[in-house]
């Protein structure tokens, strides 16, 4: 593996600057040095390359969308399953080729991909100028030109600060080892950040402006530091900022108190997305994932209490070695207990060094397809139901999404559903819209009486 030490260390900067390379110049390409970042995979991800954005722009770099208008084009990766890496071998190909045609100077391979040993195979087939793993992120700030910063566990490293929304990362890396999952591997062993550095991070972002803090981790709820756990951090949290909410959960570690904090706390988004897998105990079993079904139904009863109207989703694997089509009907049963609001379907994909890779009986392609359809049939249909209750409803929605072209914008409910409409609210604004349609995947509305809801800059107009 490419990756170096997790030590944590704090973060410092080594006294003196290099020679610093010109300010940022704006997005027009031409008027100084160019980087492009592409995100592949998880939020994990999208926060990396926020502190990667921030390090290209310290160093002068001005932000592009297309590769051909780049000097550095950075690819942060995935590694979860094969098709991630196919995805990132066909940019590469295209990279490699506007490199050659001298249309852009470097490429950068950095996140899951490069913390597994795949990356060196990649590296010398395409002529990668620089891989970083997960846990040397750090390095890229001396190669666009900043100086040194002492080697750090990323987690102390801030992502981008005074926007409408932010992510905070207040562990990495995991501790389980599922039968199917790279990430141990990637991404090391747990480290937890302590309260007291995520509580001040999340007042810098409060004071700069930000609206939504999202807490960010591999196993979110597995957080536990001096004595106290993740839903102590949780509802310190909910105090500071005024829209929270955290992914990914483990069942194994999610605590009743916390689905109540989730339900009680005004200021925390209704939402929780908790990975079941599957629907078999046999399954469950040979995925080393440390639960029962059983035990995923009554948390997920104890979530229903605690916010009844609130949004569920999962992540479920169809075709892991030796599921058998009894597993497979234990899950679909699952699915009608829990009726998810939505759902990652991934059908099986091996791993290099996972155990999973390992183990025989196969499931045949055209099984899993069929297991994949039937688990996103029975996923859609109870969303739609679900969704469906929500039409005529008036709610209050915070703006991610700013207009399209068409003038769609994505706002989100309290309760953690999308919805789609027409506002020229601007990201981190809030709107009030009644609910008119609902799809599977999302709710259409449209605006109530005024532009703006009861918090609103202008107040409750
Ligand atoms: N094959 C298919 N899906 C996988 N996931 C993780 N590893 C694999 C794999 N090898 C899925 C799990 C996990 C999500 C992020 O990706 O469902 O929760
Ligand atoms: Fe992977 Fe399992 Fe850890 Fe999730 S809990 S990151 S699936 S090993």
């Amino acid at each position: 593996m490419s990756e170096t030490s997790t030590t944590p260390v704090r973060l410092t900067r080594k006294p003196e600057r290099r020679t610093p390379p010109g300010p940022a110049t704006g997005t027009v390409p031409g008027s100084g040095k160019t980087a492009c970042i592409r995100t592949f995979g998880c939020q994990m991800n999208v926060h990396d390359s926020d502190r990667m954005r921030r390090m290209i722009l310290d160093a002068g770099y001005a932000e592009v969308t297309r590769y051909e208008d780049a000097d550095l084009v950075i690819l942060n990766t995935c590694y979860v399953r094969e098709n991630a890496v196919d995805r990132v071998r066909g940019h590469l190909g295209e990279l490699i080729r506007l490199r050659r045609e001298g249309r852009l100077k470097k490429v950068a391979l950095t996140g899951c991909i490069g913390a597994a040993e795949e990356s060196e195979i990649l590296r010398r087939q395409f002529g990668i100028d620089l891989v970083l793993g997960t846990h040397n992120t750090y390095e890229l700030a001396e190669f666009v030109g900043l100086p040194t910063m002492e080697e750090t566990y990323t987690p102390e490293l801030p992502g981008t600060e005074g926007k409408h929304s932010a992510f905070v990362t207040i562990m990495t890396g995991c501790n389980y080892g599922c039968s199917y999952c790279v990430v141990p591997m990637v991404r090391g062993r747990m480290v937890c950040r302590s309260k007291e550095s995520i509580l001040s991070e999340v007042d810098r972002l409060v004071e700069g402006g930000t609206g939504y803090v999202t807490l960010l981790g591999q196993t979110v709820d597995a957080w536990r530091r001096d004595g106290e756990r993740f839903c102590d951090l949780l509802e310190a949290v909910a105090e500071r900022a005024p829209r929270v909410s955290f992914t990914t959960s483990h069942p194994s570690n999610m605590e009743d108190r916390t689905l109540w904090a989730i339900g009680s706390r005004d200021t925390i988004v209704k939402r929780l997305h908790l990975p079941v897998q599957s629907g078999s105990d046999r399954m469950l079993k040979i995925m080393h994932r440390g639960y029962k079904a059983e035990r995923y139904r009554r948390k997920i009863g104890v979530f229903r209490d605690a916010a009844p109207e609130g949004t569920l989703s999962t992540d479920i694997i169809v075709g892991h070695p030796g599921e058998t089509e009894e597993d497979h009907e234990a899950t679909l049963g699952l699915v009608e207990d829990c009726s998810f609001d939505s759902a990652y379907v991934f059908k099986f994909s091996p791993r290099d060094g996972t155990e999973a890779a390992t183990l025989g009986e196969p499931v045949a392609p055209e099984v899993s397809q069929r297991r994949f359809v039937e688990v996103l049939r029975g996923i859609e249909g109870n969303a739609f139901k679900r969704n469906s209750r929500k039409i005529g409803s008036v709610e209050e929605l915070y703006v991610r999404h700013g207009a399209n072209e068409d003038g769609r914008a994505i706002g989100e409910t309290w309760t953690g559903h999308a919805v789609h409409l027409k506002t020229e609210a601007n990201p981190g604004e809030y709107v009030r819209a009644t609910i008119e349609s609902a799809g599977p995947h999302a709710l259409y509305g449209s605006l109530c009486g005024s532009p703006y809801g009861a918090r609103s800059p202008y107040g409750d107009v």
